[in-house]
């Protein structure tokens, strides 16, 4: 069974970019295979990670519910799913990636989600290391791919305001019976260390602090890949330090 790594946050916050730094350093520290999932409707995992955009699941789940028809006779639906699942996962180098997309039909999707989470459940055994990079909601995730997670990272600012939207996305995630067996916050664009009693209140542990990174705007601004970014970059450096607690588990 790989080993389940979700980002959580307000949008904004910087779950992508964390999400493709650790993508980056289990790749970089060759700790096994990867695969990324964008879970986020307006993905850009792939983007930031230097990808054109493939097929998405949504699309696929749209075809299905619109035009039943598509089955081919002698197949069941789930084996359709699973096999349209499996040609929407783009291979590149050092990780797999899948884009969920979103459906855009008026269709009741019930039947279908659940054929895909069993599939998702399937497709997550075949990884060492599966990194889901979410919308600021947690709602799709649990619907969609995967009601467990080993770790939880929920991404946010320092402010108080920042914080207690963190609070309320943990508690969101207990409400949902999201299982998880770790569940840190992860401080970002902050210098220095924040005080663990306003770390306390959220009912997360604390991960760490990524500083704001003057390499990762330029990134951003000239839309190259994370895999452009300088090895000296600062907030590189800090995520790996915290590798140890994300990825280095036994
Ligand atoms: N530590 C940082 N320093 C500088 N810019 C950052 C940092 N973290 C995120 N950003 C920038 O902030 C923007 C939003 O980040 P993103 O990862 O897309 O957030 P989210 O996925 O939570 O919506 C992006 O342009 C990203 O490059
Ligand atoms: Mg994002």
């Amino acid at each position: 069974m790989g080993w389940i790594i979700a980002m959580a946050g307000k949008g904004g916050t910087g779950k992508t970019t964390v999400a493709s730094l650790i993508i980056r350093g289990i790749k970089e520290a060759k700790a096994g295979s990867i695969l990324a999932i964008d879970a986020d409707p307006n993905s850009n995992l792939g983007e930031v990670l230097g990808l054109k955009p493939g097929r998405n699941i949504g699309t696929i789940l749209d075809e299905i519910s619109l035009n039943p028809g598509i089955v081919p006779s002698g197949m069941t639906k789930e084996r359709f799913i699973e096999y349209q699942v499996q040609s929407a996962i783009q291979e590149e180098d050092g990780f797999d990636i899948l884009s969920m997309g979103k459906p855009e039909g008026p269709g009741c999707y019930c039947y279908v989600n659940n054929v895909l989470r069993s599939v998702m459940a399937g497709l997550i055994k075949d990884y060492d290391y599966i990194i889901i990079d979410n919308e600021a909601g947690l709602e799709h995730l649990s619907r969609r791919t995967s009601r467990y997670a080993d770790i939880l990272i929920v991404v946010s600012d320092a402010s108080k305001i920042g914080l207690r939207s963190a609070q309320r996305i943990n508690q969101l995630a207990l409400q949902l019976k999201f299982e998880v067996k770790k569940r840190f916050i992860l401080i970002n664009r902050f210098k220095g260390n924040i005080k663990k009693t306003a770390i306390g209140e959220t009912g997360l542990d604390y991960l760490g602090c990524l500083p704001p990174d003057p390499l990762i705007e330029k990134l951003s601004l000239n839309g190259e890949s994370i895999f452009s970014l300088k090895n000296k970059a600062a907030i590189l450096t800090a995520l790996n330090t915290l590798g140890e607690k994300i990825w280095k588990h036994s």
